[in-house]
């Protein structure tokens, strides 16, 4: 379980490329294993029984030679070919005991000295001793381990006379082919294990190639500006191969990408009739209000005698009409904005125009506290004048008619330069500490007819329009206009390109 959520562990984050590979090499050095595993059981296995066929075959002729031996009371004498009996050809290291009456007679081992066999007493500690003394005479080899002389397949059995003859060949040669095959399994798999993790990588990395254009795609896609305006979705993934899995994403993506676009086009035409709606809608409007407002304006200046809550009810209806007027004029402009109506490019004094709007707002709210804060030199920017002035003149008149009288307002201008004192941007800043706008309000306060709904903004005929007005205005002149701080008051920043003037 634990290395299971290890394994799981390591692999998250992992790329695909590396999860491949990794999983080719574990595959890999998994057979390696196998293979060498199996290899060395096998041969291993394979040179016992030989070794065991030989066993028998020493055994029987060594008799002869220990027969001799004992004949003589000593190692045996040479033969007539220089040799003793039953120790020529007999493997060096074999070798030969008898267990007499229960008791050992001397171990002898065949010793090769300069080409020639012979027959060598072997010291041998009384632990080996009693190891041999111990075997069991049936004639199956057993193996092993005597201190003095090695590791050594041994046999035992019982001659016709009741001795117990052992017969012993040494498994060292055994050991080191088996040593030998090991170590050549061992290089050859970390070569081939080596060799597959470079071929392996770079394999992969061809195969993901595919892949790699779908992410790139998939990037240029995402790095688009989908939100609003005419969509045009030109990146497609070049591989579409449907045999391939790539190619089935690839065609699958595209398909999306489609969809999307056609989505989007949908969603954009809808827009757009909107917008025509609105703005033909309100333009429309215009004519018949302009009539109802001169009608009233006509009917209350009437020289005949008319009563005084039809004078009331005149005026009432000339004042709405001009309000409604206001918000026809509004919302007519937030759909030419929508519509990207290009903005009049002229230079524009901003310094200039905020003193003239604070003092205008001086004027309209002689009961706040305004003060204005400039730099020295005058700062202009490009852009169109009315809709700038507009766009302060809200913030000012929101200012004044959202907060009590007595509150303090700073109109701030600021230059921001680069590190070559070029200004790149003019900040504009109005503060004031009044009651600051409700928490729930602020994330939306720049969204369509939002607006406190208190009996104060009711009372002003707020219709929550001048803020997404402002922001719009700002915007379309490439500018930013944010709610920058709104604890114990309310602070927006207006942030425009420099103009060329500055
Ligand atoms: N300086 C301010 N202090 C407190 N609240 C403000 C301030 N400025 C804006 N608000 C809040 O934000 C709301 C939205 O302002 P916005 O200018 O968009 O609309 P409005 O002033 O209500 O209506 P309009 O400007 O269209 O006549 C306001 O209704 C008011 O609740
Ligand atoms: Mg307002």
């Amino acid at each position: 379980m634990r290395g299971n959520l290890s394994v799981q562990g390591w692999l998250a984050g992992r790329t695909l490329r590396t999860r491949l590979i990794a999983g080719v090499f574990v595959l890999l050095a998994g057979s390696c294993a196998g293979i060498g595993i199996t290899t060395s059981i096998t041969l291993q296995r394979f040179l016992l029984e030989r070794l065991d066929q030989q066993l028998v075959g020493a055994g029987s002729r060594l008799d002869v030679s220990l027969e001799h031996t004992n004949g003589r009371g000593g190692p045996g004498g040479p033969t007539p070919d220089g040799g003793e009996p039953g120790v020529q050809g007999q493997v060096v290291g074999t070798l030969a005991t008898r267990i007499v009456r229960g008791s050992l007679v001397a171990p002898v081992v065949v010793n090769d000295t300069a080409g020639q066999v012979s027959l060598g007493n072997v010291a041998m500690s009384s632990a080996d001793r009693q190891k041999l003394l111990h075997l069991v005479p049936d004639g199956r080899p057993t193996t092993t381990r005597l201190s003095s002389i090695g590791e050594y397949r041994l046999r035992a059995t019982r001659s016709q006379d009741g001795d117990i003859h052992i017969t012993g060949l040494p498994l060292r040669d055994i050991e080191s082919t088996l040593h030998r095959l090991e170590a050549t399994e061992l290089f050859v798999f970390a070569a081939a294990l080596l060799l597959t993790g470079l071929a392996g990588a770079g394999w992969v990395r061809l195969a993901l190639r595919p892949l790699h254009r779908v992410t790139t795609t998939a990037n240029q896609v995402s790095s688009m500006t989908l939100g609003s305006g005419a969509v045009d979705l030109p990146h497609r993934v070049p591989d579409t191969d449907p045999r391939t899995e790539v190619g089935q994403l690839s065609a699958a993506f595209n398909q999306m990408l489609g969809h999307v676009e056609t989505s989007l086009e949908q969603r954009e035409a809808s827009e757009a009739r909107l917008r025509r709606f609105v703005a033909d809608a309100s333009h429309e409007l215009r004519t018949p209000l302009a009539g109802i407002r001169s009608y009233a304006e006509l009917a209350r200046r009437s020289t005949e005698a008319i009563p005084d809550e039809v004078s009331h009810a005149l005026g009432r209806v000339e004042s709405e009409a001009v309000r409604m007027g206001r918000l026809v004029d509004d919302l007519l402009l937030l759909a030419r904005l929508d519509a990207g109506r290009p903005l009049e490019q002229e230079d524009v004094d901003l310094s200039r125009l905020v003193i003239e709007v604070t003092s205008d707002a001086r004027v309209a709210g002689p009961d706040h506290r305004w003060s204005l804060d400039l730099p020295d030199e005058p700062l202009v920017v490009r852009g169109d004048e009315h809709r700038l002035h507009e766009v302060v003149a809200n913030l000012l008149s929101n200012a004044r008619t959202h907060t009590p009288a007595g509150t303090s307002v700073v109109v701030r201008l600021r230059a921001n330069q680069q590190s070559d004192h070029q200004v790149h941007q003019v900040l504009l800043s109005v503060t004031d500490d009044g009651p600051g706008i409700p928490a729930e309000l602020r994330a939306s306060v720049f969204e369509r007819f939002v607006r406190a709904d208190d009996s104060r903004s009711r009372a002003i005929g707020s219709t929550g329009l001048g803020l997404s007005i402002a922001h719009a205005v700002v915007t379309s002149h490439g500018g930013s206009l944010t709610l920058v701080s709104a604890k114990g008051g309310t602070g927006f920043l207006i942030a425009l390109p420099a103009g060329n003037g500055t």
